[in-house]
């Protein structure tokens, strides 16, 4: 296998197509909201502090890990040490976890972009118009199956390279177009200052340990999710790597595009959400639909507005496929591996399992809004299972391996293949003591606070 694994062109090609996996939905809708709900600068704060410091950290292992023994997650942590295998099929599980209810809300974009596309766009400006949406039936899982059903026809007959062209051409679009609302919607809205500032400012008042907790085990689950870590993705990546790439630099290039992505998404839409609101942080619309509810809103405000919502509703939804894409690809490629079956064989069965899985999702605003697993509805549970439970777990083996089994000095040789590991210290020092303890912590009290036994 080793030797037929291709490589990136180039050193920027790598970070390209880290950036691409890494750039998504988690950015766009699920990073805004999060921070909304954990009180907008205290949440920016510690996010930002987990990824200069654990995120840098787990990356670096993780793509040196693919590098280093040029193997996919699956093996690799069986090469490295045999009680790991578990740990590469939990990684492999996750993206299955994770592509059906993805591609719910790539529905809800694909829904958006038409609804702007065929001139709704004052409809889905009025208030609740995403709560009624979402509490359909029908059009909601007409849409999520037209998502998952282009991701794997696009995965099935091996096209994606083409999807990729248009969607790195589209990135720098997406990023020039979210500074230019970002900036007409806090230029023009009255009131617009204060929501900045709840953006960006950190608010101590009140702040008990718990709800501290809280903040970083959300923090640190967006991190998980917004740069596809603790999934065995980066180990992939890391495995198609050439020796002659720095792995320090494009990690701090991938987290740079990341975290400056998901910034600038959140300032297009928690100061506009707090202007809506009056103002008032206790009556901020909290949930996953924000970016649904709220743009709309702020498009109607401006001149031109619909074509602005066209143009951003199928970047958004570019963005989504690519992940989508990636998702897929990678369930399919551990099966093609694993099971000895055909690629179209693979992409079916994938399939199979999204449509399962994805259509409660798809439901549980609706049909089944009424059916809560430990208080949650289908898609937040999909989303707490996976990203406060599993890729915990995977993180935390993961600095394990490399702490204490293969050693630290393994992954900084891999990196020092091309220059000084400058923040090798700090690596590990992290990976050693801070983010085993860190992440079980993280762990524990997520499961504790979705069982209600602490209270948020
Ligand atoms: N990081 C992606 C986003 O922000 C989501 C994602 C998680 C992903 N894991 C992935 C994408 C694996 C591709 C491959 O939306």
């Amino acid at each position: 296998m080793q030797n037929t694994r291709s490589s990136f062109t180039g050193k920027i090609g790598f970070v390209l197509a880290a950036a691409g996996s890494a750039v998504g939905l988690g950015n766009i809708w699920r990073f805004p909201y999060l921070a909304n709900n954990y009180g907008g600068g205290l949440f920016l704060l510690v996010y930002i502090i987990l990824s200069l410091t654990f995120g840098f950290t787990l990356m670096v292992a993780e793509i040196a890990i693919g590098r280093k023994t040029g193997l996919s997650p699956l093996e690799a942590f069986k090469k490295l040490d045999k009680r790991f295998t578990f740990v590469g099929y939990l990684a492999t599980i996750i993206p299955m976890l994770i592509l059906p209810y993805y591609s719910v809300i790539g529905g809800w974009v694909m829904k958006y972009a038409y609804g702007f596309v065929s001139g709704q766009d004052k409809l889905m400006a009025q208030e609740d118009y995403f709560a009624s949406y979402i509490g359909s039936v029908g059009e909601p899982i007409g849409w999520f199956l037209l998502f998952i059903g282009l991701t794997a026809v696009i995965v099935m007959l091996g096209v994606q390279k083409g999807i990729e062209k248009v969607s790195k051409f589209m990135m720098p679009v997406l990023v020039v177009l979210i500074i230019f609302i970002a900036a007409y919607s806090i230029a023009t809205m009255d009131g617009a200052v204060a929501g900045v500032k709840y953006y960006l400012l950190p608010n101590f008042k009140g702040l008990t340990a718990t709800k501290l907790m809280m903040t970083a085990v959300a923090a640190m689950g967006q991190l998980f999710y917004s740069m596809s870590l603790a999934m065995g993705i980066m180990i992939t990546f890391g495995s198609y790597m050439k020796k002659d790439v720095n792995i320090e630099k494009s990690t701090h290039q991938i987290e740079f595009f990341d975290t400056g992505i998901a910034f600038l998404a959140g300032l297009m839409i928690v100061p506009a959400v707090f202007v809506f609101n009056g103002g008032d942080p206790e009556k901020m619309n909290k949930g996953a639909g924000l970016m649904f509810d709220t743009l709309p809103k702020v498009f109607d405000t401006m001149p031109g507005g619909r074509w602005i919502g066209i143009v951003f509703f199928v970047m958004v939804f570019f963005a989504a496929l690519t992940s989508s894409i990636s998702l897929m690809e990678t369930i399919v490629a551990v099966m093609q591996d694993k099971m000895k079956v055909g690629r179209k064989t693979a992409c079916a069965i994938v399939l199979g399992i999204s449509l399962v899985l994805g259509l409660p999702s798809a439901l549980g605003s609706s049909l089944w809004a009424e059916i809560k697993i430990i208080g949650m509805d289908f898609l937040g549970f999909f989303d707490f299972i996976s990203n406060s439970v599993l890729m915990p777990i995977t993180a935390f083996a993961t600095c394990i391996l490399v702490a204490f089994i293969i050693k630290p000095k393994s992954v900084i040789d891999e990196v020092q293949l091309n220059g000084r590991f400058k923040q090798k210290k700090m690596f590990s020092f992290v990976i050693r003591y801070i983010a085993p303890v860190f992440i079980i912590a993280i762990l524990v009290s997520s499961v504790l606070e979705a069982f209600k036994i602490i209270e948020f």
